[in-house]
Parts: structure tokens; C-alpha cells; sequence
């Protein structure tokens, strides 16, 4: 394995029973989390912690995840984090972080700005992006399919809709890196990458204030709820919420497809011999490589499978462990390209479903289809030196790869 010491898993105590002591910052969960969740769901009907609260409570099945993600009121959204602060108050993103009844003019706000239509859009825009970035890797003969590729088309993207300089991609990927994935162990960390995506934000929408566009940020100014325009501070939680939500998801879920196209020789010149399957072929990738977790906050005793769950406990939203449930998926642990009945729940299920699944879809989409055409055949450099970051959010971060 590479050197992911700057993850900081030497501060974790490592796991001896994972039934009753599961981490998420862990490099072997990180890495591998296959035969862990197997070997969980032969052992109990969910795993159990008292890292970073005091019950901590994972499900192994698709029918628990569904039932919690539909019962609002039992599992609140309020903190969706699992961080060394536990769950001291922080600045709330709505509208993931809301509850009925509040959640629904929140994400209402949002939405026209990601309907299929909308998204659409944006089609010839992410293509010329992500053909510019390919071109780079061949003309090179080599590159990181994460970090040279993956990347950078949803920052891109993102900024665009925002209607702010793609050319600050590189802070937002900084301010993600140090949100998700060295916030869960260092809070300050954290928190100033809070600080600094919400006073950037903050700039913009004094800006926009002045000179309107057809950016999402001018929209969100021109909302009413209630009949009441949104206030400033509002206006920038939902926008650093679309940086946590659409960056690092996306990138993760492209690194993952990419990932398994260069150690997959068959399914990969399947798709080169006939681009019509990607549609398919990403949504079992996003089925097998869910990359998102988040965390409710019970707010009365209940009782799911038997297991008795306290109020104050948290449930960590296992949507990839659903994703792999045999009694859902045959053959869950496999990738198979043209699966045929698939209604994953990748993109999670319930009020707070993903508002942005048209745009990731599509950048998805674009992503794999124009790196194939650009390079039908390519290959890792060294399977040891690929590098899953921890965090909610999982995902290759290091892809090296050979163009042939
Ligand atoms: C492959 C990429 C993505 C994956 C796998 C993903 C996954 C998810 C999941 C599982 C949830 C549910 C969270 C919960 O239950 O609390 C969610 C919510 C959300 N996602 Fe995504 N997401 C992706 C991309 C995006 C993009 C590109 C955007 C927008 C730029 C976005 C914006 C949001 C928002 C705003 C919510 C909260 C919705 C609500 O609370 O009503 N996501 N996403």
C-alpha cells in the first residue's frame, strides 16, 4: 500500500471487532470494505461503536437503510457528520441538514437548477472539459486518472452553474480535501475550511447582489420563501453545500468507474465496442462503488431488526452496504455492466434523495464515455499505488494509469 500516513490513520486505534467497535477512518475499511461488511452481516443485524458518539449504529441491510431514510421524524438530518467533535454545533447546510417541515421549501429553492432539463444543458459544456483533460493525459502517454481527470470535472461544473471563476477550482478542491477528509479527525481543520468556503461565498453573493446572471447564485437571491427573500447568510449555507455535495461525491464515483475500467480489460472494451451500454455500465458502477455515508441523529428510542436503538444514538446511512444487499441485487459483490434491474440507492432514498443526481449522472456520463474514446486502452501503473481516501465520502484519490 502507498504511504497514506497523511490521512492520519496513526491517530485512530485500530479495530479488533467490528461488530462492536466499526470505524470508518480506517485504512483497511477504506480500502477493501467488501469482506467487512460480508463478514458483518453473517455476525449481527448491525454493527455497533462509541467512536465519536456514544452508540453509533451501522445497518447491513437495504430494508433497514430504507425504512430509517423514510422516517423523518425518528432519524433527524441535523447532524449528518461522524467527527472527532462529536456533535457540537456547527454552521447547518440546508437543505440536507433540515427536517420537516422546513426541508421542503429549502430544497425547493434548489431544484429547477438541477431539473433533467436544466442539467441538460450543460451537456456541451462538461464534454469540452473533459476532452480538453483527456487530450492532456494521452499527449503525455500517462497521467493520475483521479487527479489529473476525475478531479476537475465537477469542480468545473459546479463553479459554472455558480457562476464563478472555474479558475478557482483548485481552493474548492483544497477546502473539500480538508472538509471531508481530514475534518473527521481534526475539527479545526475543519472548520476553517468551513470558514473559507462560506466568507468566499459570501463574496460572491455581494457580487451577484449588483450585477445578476443566469447563475444559480442570482436565482437563489431572487427565491422568496414564505413570501420573504432568503437572507445573505442562508443563501451562502446552500451554496457551500453544493460544494460539499457535488465535488468530492462526484470525483470519487468517477474515480471508481475509471478505477474499475483499467483493471477490467472485458468490461472496458465492451464499452469502447459499443458506447451505448455507459448509461448501464454507470449506474452499476454507482450501484457498486456508492461512495456517500451520512449520519442521523435519533431523536426517540426505537426499536429496527430487533435492535434496540436509543434516543441521542446516530445511524450511519450505509447507502453502499444497501447497494451490495444480496436480497435486493444478485450477485451484489459483482460488476456486471448490462444488470438489468437496478434501483440502487447510491444516491441515497427519502426527502433528502440526491437533488443533484442529474448532474452527476451526466458528468458521470460524459466523463467515461469521452475518456474511452480518447483512451480505448489504458492500464495501471501499479495497483499498490492507487489510494482510497477515508472519510464519508469514499473514493480513489490516486489513480496512476499507462496509456496504450
Ligand atoms: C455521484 C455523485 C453523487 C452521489 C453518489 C451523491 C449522493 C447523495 C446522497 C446519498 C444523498 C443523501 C443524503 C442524505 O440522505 O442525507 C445526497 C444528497 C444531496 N446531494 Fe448528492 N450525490 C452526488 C452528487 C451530487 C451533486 C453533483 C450535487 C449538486 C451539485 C449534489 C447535491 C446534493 C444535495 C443538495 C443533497 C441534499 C438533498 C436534500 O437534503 O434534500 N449531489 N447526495
Amino acid at each position: 500500500m502507498p504511504n497514506v500516513d497523511e490521512f492520519g490513520y496513526g491517530k485512530v486505534a485500530p479495530v479488533e471487532d467490528w461488530a462492536s467497535d466499526w470505524d470508518y477512518y480506517n485504512a483497511q475499511w477504506s480500502n477493501d470494505p467488501y469482506p467487512i461488511w460480508d463478514d458483518l452481516k453473517s455476525k449481527c443485524p448491525m454493527a455497533h461503536s462509541r467512536r465519536y458518539n456514544e452508540g453509533v449504529w451501522l445497518p447491513l441491510t437495504y430494508d433497514q437503510i430504507d425504512l430509517i431514510a423514510h422516517d423523518t421524524l425518528t432519524f433527524s438530518s441535523v447532524h449528518n457528520g461522524l467527527s472527532a467533535g462529536g456533535f457540537e454545533e456547527r454552521p447547518k447546510l440546508p437543505p440536507i441538514h433540515s427536517d420537516p417541515p422546513e426541508h421542503l421549501d429549502l430544497r425547493r429553492a434548489i431544484l429547477p437548477f438541477f431539473s433533467p432539463k436544466a442539467i441538460e444543458a450543460w451537456r456541451p459544456h462538461v464534454t469540452a472539459h473533459c476532452e480538453e483533460l483527456a487530450s492532456a493525459i494521452v499527449a503525455r502517454g500517462s497521467g493520475d486518472a483521479a487527479i489529473d481527470y476525475a478531479q476537475h470535472i465537477p469542480v468545473h461544473a459546479i463553479a459554472s452553474i455558480l457562476g464563478v471563476d472555474p479558475a478557482d477550482g483548485n481552493m474548492f478542491r483544497q477546502w473539500i480535501i480538508n472538509f471531508l477528509v481530514h475534518g473527521p479527525l481534526d475539527v479545526e481543520v475543519r472548520d476553517e475550511a468551513m470558514r473559507a468556503t462560506s466568507e468566499y461565498m459570501a463574496r460572491q453573493v455581494t457580487y451577484r447582489r449588483e450585477r445578476s446572471g443566469d447563475d444559480l447564485i442570482s436565482h437563489l437571491i431572487g427565491v422568496e420563501i414564505n413570501g420573504e427573500p432568503m437572507s445573505d447568510d442562508l443563501i451562502v449555507r446552500i451554496l457551500v453545500l453544493q460544494m460539499v455535495a457535488g465535488i468530492d461525491t462526484t470525483w470519487s464515483s468517477i474515480g471508481a468507474a475509471l478505477w474499475h475500467l483499467a483493471t477490467h480489460d472485458d468490461d472496458r472494451r465492451r464499452l469502447v465496442a459499443d458506447p451505448s451500454m455507459i448509461p448501464a455500465a454507470v449506474e452499476e458502477m454507482l450501484r457498486a462503488y456508492a461512495p456517500v455515508f451520512v449520519n442521523r441523529v435519533v431523536t426517540q428510542d426505537t426499536v429496527v431488526d430487533g435492535v434496540e436503538i436509543k434516543e441521542g444514538d446516530s445511524v450511519f446511512m450505509t447507502f453502499p452496504i444497501a447497494c451490495r444487499d444480496e436480497s435486493q441485487f444478485e450477485r451484489a459483490n459483482e460488476v456486471i455492466i448490462d444488470r438489468e434491474k437496478n434501483r440502487h440507492v447510491a444516491f441515497g432514498s427519502g426527502i433528502h434523495r440526491c437533488l443533484g443526481s442529474n448532474l452527476a449522472r451526466l458528468e458521470m456520463n460524459v466523463a467515461v464515455e469521452t475518456f474511452l474514446r480518447h483512451m480505448p486502452e489504458f492500464s495501471l501503473v501499479d495497483p499498490e499505488a492507487v489510494v482510497w481516501a477515508p472519510g464519508q465520502i469514499r473514493g480513489p484519490r490516486s489513480i496512476p494509469i499507462v496509456v496504450s
